[in-house]
């Protein structure tokens, strides 16, 4: 038999959906534009990865895990809004480093590549 105060209102139900979209949205990758010191522009389309369009734009990065974990990737980062998606940035590096292995950006982010 199910217990009444067990089972979780339609209010609650709706509130733990809603959360769910907004993660699923947050995941979904969109494309954005890296923007390198000598100002080039590489794009980066939603089905790569910011390291992934660099190498293939002839930057050389060193990477080791791509799975945003080792920090080999670590690129120092001039403006633009970083998605951070990484767990080896510091709350305060955040602000000026950047993990393109894993994570992602809207807009241009200028990184001094
Ligand atoms: S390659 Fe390890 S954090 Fe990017």
């Amino acid at each position: 038999m199910i217990r009444p105060d067990t089972v979780p209102d339609s209010k609650a139900i709706r509130r733990k959906r809603s959360r769910q979209r907004a993660a699923k949205i947050a995941l979904t990758p969109e494309p954005f534009v890296i923007e390198l010191g000598e100002g080039r522009m590489v794009e980066v389309s939603a089905q790569t990865t910011a390291l992934e369009a660099l190498r293939a734009a002839g930057v050389p990065l060193l990477a080791s895990c791509e799975n945003g974990v080792c920090g080999s990737c670590e690129c120092g980062m001039f403006s633009g809004q970083p998605i951070h998606r990484d767990s080896v940035l510091s709350k305060e590096a955040r602000g000026h480093r950047f993990i393109p292995c894993v994570s992602r950006a809207t807009g241009v982010l200028k990184l001094d590549l």
